[in-house]
């Protein structure tokens, strides 16, 4: 009987029983806690938990189902599979245990004319829970299955859940004997592999909490209602009726077996046990590949990717080791298409994609495995050459780093040659290097400084550049880069910090950052069936000079290696930029013009709108020089001279005068560009305008030093440099208005006020002088007696600086004359700060004051800090409010004297 026959068998007779017919769930179900589907109850589980209302109360499905936990077990039983489909019928809160039993061993054992699976009921055994009596009894009655035909296991058996926080339950496991053949008897308690578990039948009444996956988890209590999930391997139930040894044998994964063998040099059950074994991985795996991209995974490094890449490694390796040297994956691929489609339409209709990304996985992990491989052995030869067995972890590391390879690789390889793999010092390893990873984000921005991941891409050859004739091309991608790696595919840029996507084409329109243009921007989209990629380009950079890489960012879809794309030049930006980087040339030559050619470039930068050039020359430029340099590249703009752009032997440029970058090494041939004949000719490989008129106007705006010697003049071209005129059009009729007067009155007006400015400041200033001296008249007069001195101790108008404040102690204690005295002045500076100055003449030194001593006392109640020398002392507080408190400390100070 055929898979598909199974399949529908099995959901008529459910949809028979009043159960609603529900399709296959993708093996991605938005549970964090759980990596894939792994049985057919998993979509319904919110039913079963009673938070949400079920819109039936009988179901039944077959689920596509993911495990791989036991992955190392495929192919060498007869009943692993990573994927496979559960057949399943559930009861929420409608039957149970009895009706349960019922279901399935009518099923099984009705005949094959009247619908069912007419298995032997003397060849089917159940396993029921420890205590579940019930149950037991229920096979007795139900299916007359004799006492010792039905056995009792534990939690780890026979008590189900998704290994996870969940529904659980006891269950009755149903097993079909495959007879003495398959070795000893003695039920499933005795022998798995005779006796084949074929359903299970869940009785879900409980909810569980975190713990170990099988056994030994907390039970929290029950589910509001007894529920059932059962699940049937089709796979299973397929390899016993369709009469084969084993799962990989049945007829929608035998073909894949054929596909294999087809190319393989040696073929499958020829009495190879470890050929056979490779079979039946490469079988298993490519119908989970396939399953898995077409619920949208892609190969990567952790996650649901990394079980993608690990399944897709581990076919290519099986398959040279089955000595098969030629790319097999495609092939793979269309034959799971061909085998599972009509159970699963989205094999077929999103086959493109799903071909596409396999193949790319495999290109690049054939790349790696040959060389990864022989440096295997090498170090597995020094391992066991120095009487180890075990493979140190730097090996693993290395194998994991440069070759791609995952740890589980190395250990399987490892197993083979008979060594053990130093995992500790793997992982240490990996861990040392994620911290350098981190340290290394920073300086990510000095990008390809490590060429070595770019090797291959650099030795085949250099990108073709096809901007200088159009600005679409169709192009396929050679190489796709994640912050330096190379992978296969890439989609969204995502995570908290965003990566540094680079797509590498075999030709592109996109002019790369070189002889000071900056890189073209523009997009890159997929094409076919790949339509929906499409990314920004951010920046172009040349690797090794010859290799154009493109960071992009990636804003929907995906691109994979291979990919045929669209690179396509934003028209807008280019135009700019060839506007800016021929006002480079015309600046450059009106600048040799006007200065001699003493003024020798120095290097230069130009992106559209703007560019700025350097060069050396010794001190500024002149007005007049600035704005002659500014006409003569205008003229050249308005002489509307032709571009021409040619390739000649570098000699033959030099001799025709073809200014060239000092110290720049270029090679033999190469491109020159000429602006009118004679004015302008550049060794250059940019990009430019065909007629100098397209520059539009050239703006300087401004020059300056850029270290000793080197001048930079920088301008504005095309509408950016009438944007900015026009700006200050702006400016000077806002001026105009402002000052009342016709624009071009504005520069008199402005320097009348400026005069007029002057003028009052001066009266100004002698203003204050009068003040400050009649303030030091009066201070003066106002002298009290305070101990032994005449004290002036004064408040002073507030906005006083210190030195305002020390002219006039000066002032203040010429006028006092030679009676000890004692001048201390504060104010309020009103920027939150408060001056001081306190000055002692010497006839009060001699009583043995200090200023130096008094200013401590004054500043201390404003929070001042102050120092000087005997007779004149100065400090500065920050607290205003203390002014009168500063002042009465120092009275009673020279009152104590
Ligand atoms: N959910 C049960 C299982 O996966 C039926 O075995």
């Amino acid at each position: 009987m055929q898979t598909h026959e199974i399949r529908r068998r099995f959901l008529d007779h459910f949809v028979k029983a009043g159960h609603t017919e529900v399709p296959s769930a993708s093996v991605i179900l938005d549970d964090p806690n759980l990596l894939f589907v792994n049985a057919g109850m998993v979509q319904f589980v919110p039913y079963f938990l009673g938070q949400r209302t079920p819109p039936f109360t009988r179901a039944t499905s077959v689920q596509k189902c993911i495990r791989t936990p036991d992955i190392d077990e495929v192919g060498k039983t007869t009943r692993h599979n990573t994927f496979f489909q559960m057949a399943g019928n559930f009861s929420f809160g409608d039957y149970f245990k009895r009706e349960a039993i019922e279901f399935a061993w009518d099923l099984l054992t009705k005949s094959v004319d009247d619908g069912g699976f007419g298995f032997d009921p003397e060849r089917l055994w159940a396993t029921v829970y420890l205590d579940d009596d019930e149950a037991a009894g229920l096979w007795q009655e139900i299916a007359g299955l004799p006492a010792e035909r039905i056995q009792r296991r534990g939690m780890a058996d026979n008590y189900w859940s998704m290994g996870i926080p969940g529904p659980c339950g006891p269950c009755s496991e149903i097993y079909f004997d495959r007879g003495p053949d398959y070795g000893v008897g003695g039920g499933p308690l005795a022998n798995e592999d005779r006796y084949i578990e074929i359903w299970n039948l869940v009785f879900m009444e409980n909810e569980r909490g975190a713990g170990p996956a099988k056994e030994g988890y907390e039970i929290l209590g029950p589910l509001p209602r007894k529920n059932i999930d059962t699940g049937m391997g089709i796979e299973r139930v397929a390899c016993l009726l369709q009469g084969v040894d084993n799962v990989y044998e049945t007829d929608l994964v035998r073909p894949v077996i054929d596909t294999v063998a087809a190319v393989a040099p040696r073929g499958y059950g020829q009495g190879n046990h470890d050929d056979d074994v490779r079979y039946r991985i490469i079988a298993d795996h490519s119908r989970t590949a396939a399953i898995l991209i077409g619920d949208g995974v892609s190969p990567g490094n952790d996650g649901r990717g990394y079980v993608l890449r690990r399944l897709l490694r581990r076919i290519i390796r099986s398959a040279r080791l089955l000595d098969i040297t030629t790319p097999i994956v495609g092939d793979l691929m269309a034959t799971v298409r061909d085998a599972m489609g009509p159970s699963y339409p989205e094999l077929v209709n999103d086959f493109d994609r799903i071909h596409r990304i396999a193949v790319a996985e495999e290109t690049a992990f054939n790349r790696t495995l040959a060389s990864g491989s022989r440096l295997f052995e090498e170090a597995a030869r020094t391992t066991k050459a120095s009487g180890s067995t075990v493979l140190s972890g730097k090996d693993a590391f290395t194998l994991h780093d440069t070759y791609g390879f995952p740890l589980e690789l190395t250990l399987e390889m490892a197993a083979e040659a008979g060594l053990s793999v130093d995992e500790d010092g793997f992982r240490s390893l990996m861990a040392e290097q994620r911290a350098r990873a981190k340290a290394d984000a920073a300086a990510r921005k000095q990008a390809h400084a490590d060429l070595s991941e770019y090797r291959e891409l650099i030795d085949a050859g250099p990108t073709e550049f096809t901007g200088f004739d159009e600005l679409n091309s169709e192009a396929r991608i050679l190489g796709i880069f994640v912050d330096g790696k190379r992978v296969p595919v890439v989609s969204r840029n995502g995570g908290p910090t965003p990566e540094r996507i680079e797509l590498i084409l075999d030709r592109t329109p996109f002019y790369a950052e070189a002889g000071g243009q900056i890189a073209d921007e523009g997009t890159i989209s997929g094409t076919g069936s790949s339509a929906t990629a499409k990314a920004a380009v951010v920046d172009v950079q040349k690797i090794a000079k010859t290799v154009f890489a493109h960071r992009v960012t990636v804003e929907s879809g995906e691109f994979v290696e291979g990919d045929t794309v669209v690179a396509a030049v934003d028209p807008k930006w280019r135009k700019g930029a060839t506007q800016g980087h021929s006002g480079t040339h015309l600046v450059h030559a009106a600048l040799r013009q006007v200065l001699g050619p003493n003024a020798v470039q120095a290097g230069s930068l130009n992106r559209p709108g703007y560019l700025r050039f350097d060069f050396n020359w010794q001190g500024a430029l002149s007005e007049d020089q600035r704005s002659q340099i500014e006409e003569v590249t205008n003229e050249a703009v308005q002489a509307d001279y032709e571009v021409h752009h040619f390739t000649t032997r570098l000699e033959e440029a030099k001799a025709m005068g073809a200014m060239a970058l000092f110290g720049e090494q270029y090679p033999d041939e190469v491109r020159v560009v000429e602006i009118g004949g004679p004015f302008s000719l550049e060794l250059c490989g940019g990009t430019h305008v065909e007629h100098s008129a397209q520059v539009g106007p050239v703006t300087i705006i401004g020059e300056s030093s850029v270290g000793s010697g080197v001048r930079r003049v920088e301008a504005y071209v095309g509408l950016d440099s009438f944007r900015h005129l026009a700006k200050e059009r702006a400016l000077m009729a806002g001026l105009a208005s402002t000052l009342k007067v016709p624009t071009d009155e504005v520069p008199a007006r402005v320097a009348n006020l400026v005069e007029r400015l002057r003028v009052a400041e001066k009266e100004l200033e002698k203003m204050r002088l009068a003040n400050s001296r009649a303030a030091a008249a009066n201070a003066a007069a106002g002298a009290e007696r305070v101990g032994k001195v005449r004290l002036v101790a004064q408040r002073m108008a507030s906005g006083m600086s210190a030195g305002d404040l020390r002219t006039l102690v000066g002032d203040i204690k010429g006028r006092l004359g030679s009676d000890p005295a004692v001048i201390a002045l504060i104010a309020d500076g009103g920027d939150g700060s408060v001056p001081y100055v306190v000055a002692v003449n010497s006839a009060a030194q001699d009583l043995g004051l200090s200023a130096k001593d008094l200013v401590q006392t004054l500043g201390a109640p404003v929070q001042g800090r102050g120092g000087g020398k005997p007779d004149l002392a100065q400090g500065a507080g920050r607290k205003p409010a203390g002014i009168d408190a500063a002042l009465a400390a120092l009275r009673s100070e020279l009152d104590r004297s």
